[in-house]
């Protein structure tokens, strides 16, 4: 009965794909970085330019990458405090051992709450123990990781 408004619903389509497109371009450089890495010897070998993010020609560096290996039972977070320092963590909480998230500077567990610094000491409990450090040498663009 009613035929008025018959073009009404073709509006909306151009303005909305704009939309869209603007938080996908801003995504994808800020998130963390996996790198599975071999193990010669008693070193696990990770490359410098794992810490890399060139953007705009510019070289960023992550704060920390997540090492891992088949191997390993869990996996370990490397913290780069300068281009010549890094630090090394075993991410299994030292309360009861379960498998820590990275966040920023800190490591927290999801068990029971416990946080950890990037240099392996309890920032909070329950844990009261540090995490497992690895010593770490710089040397030919790659960090080797000593398991011991
Ligand atoms: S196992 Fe991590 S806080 Fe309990």
């Amino acid at each position: 009965m009613y035929m008025n408004r018959k073009d009404f619903v073709r509006s909306c389509g151009a303005g909305c794909v704009g939309l869209l497109v603007g938080p996908l371009l801003l995504s994808g450089c800020s998130g963390t970085k996996y790198v599975t890495a071999p193990i010669e010897g008693s070193d696990m070998v990770v490359p410098l330019s794992s810490f890399e993010i060139i953007k705009n020609k510019e070289t960023q560096y992550r704060r920390y990458v997540i090492v891992q290996n088949d191997t390993l039972q869990f996996p370990i977070c490397v913290y780069r405090i300068s281009p010549e320092s890094y630090t090394a963590l075993w991410m299994k909480c030292t309360h009861q051992g379960t498998e820590l998230h990275a966040f920023g500077d800190r490591l927290q567990c999801p068990a029971h709450g416990s946080e950890f610094k990037k240099n392996g000491e309890v920032q909070n409990g329950p844990a009261a123990d540090p995490l497992r450090t690895f010593p770490v040498v710089v040397a030919d663009n790659t960090l080797k990781i000593n398991l011991r």
